[in-house]
């Protein structure tokens, strides 16, 4: 795993997913919350003034509200679409369909879709304060795949401000599983702020458990975490990855 602490997480979150699409790659995963909103900002400037395009690729979202119609502004699926997809040239954007009549058939086939449009190539994460990744709450199992999960108190709180009010905050979501997020060929992690140095301490340098979803990072093959100072405070050995990351051959 390697962590990459930096004044400005999304420009090398950009480089990331501007290297692999203008490598090949076809498919992203993208996640919503608020961490990943500056890498799609960089990533819309670089389409719009230095040509980056995403023509050929698709994309699956993460998670999505149950009960949420991809109308609403407050369903990923449009989230995702007014902060990112709708100003570039990318192709399909799947999402979990929070408004099925059976969430567990939704989430099955949502799995499906995803084994048959993936691998997935580069999937964007960030992590909640709890450190959860897509929804996936603590206790989650680690080889999880897309299901219906109820969310914690906590997470309702945190995407409380969000809504009009914390009763409007589903309780339950679809998400990819921690299996799910784990078949694609590379995972990229962004989270800053102080708010995020417990999770990403116990995510980075905490055993691998289902206390910590995040955690599974370590399990992956190819994962990086881009994380500011602040969501770096936390780590005993952050100045080993900086060193590690100045001196990468
Ligand atoms: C939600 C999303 C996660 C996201 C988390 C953190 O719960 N399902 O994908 O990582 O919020 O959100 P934020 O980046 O706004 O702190």
């Amino acid at each position: 795993m390697e962590v990459v602490i930096v004044d400005r997480p999304e420009q090398v979150m950009a480089d990331i997913i501007a290297e692999a699409v203008s490598g090949g790659a076809s498919t992203l995963g993208l996640a919503t919350g608020s961490s990943p909103l500056a890498t799609y900002t960089e990533l819309i400037r670089r389409h719009r003034e230095e040509g980056l395009s995403f023509a050929g690729v698709n994309a699956v979202l993460l998670d999505e509200y149950v009960g949420l119609p991809p109308t609403h502004p407050e369903s990923y699926a449009r989230f995702i679409r007014d902060n990112f997809t709708d100003h570039i040239d990318i192709g399909e954007v799947h999402s979990p369909d929070g408004m099925a009549p059976d969430s567990k058939v939704a989430a099955e086939a949502y799995d499906a879709l995803i084994a048959q449009v993936g691998p997935v190539d580069v999937q964007i994460l960030g992590i909640g304060s709890n450190g959860h990744i897509g929804f996936n709450e603590p206790s989650s199992s680690l080889t999880s795949r897309t299901r219906i999960k109820t969310l914690t108190e906590k997470t309702r709180q945190d995407n409380a401000r969000f809504f009009d009010s914390f009763d409007e905050v589903p309780m339950h979501v679809i998400t990819q599983g921690l299996g799910t997020i784990c078949d694609a060929k590379r995972l990229a992690l962004v989270a800053t702020g102080e708010g995020k140095a417990d999770a990403i301490a116990a995510a980075v340098e905490g055993p691998l458990a289902a206390s910590c979803p995040a955690s599974i990072l370590q399990w992956h093959r190819h994962a990086t975490v881009v994380i500011d100072p602040a969501a770096a405070s936390k780590l005993a050995d952050a100045e080993y990855y900086k060193y590690v990351y100045a001196h990468k051959p």
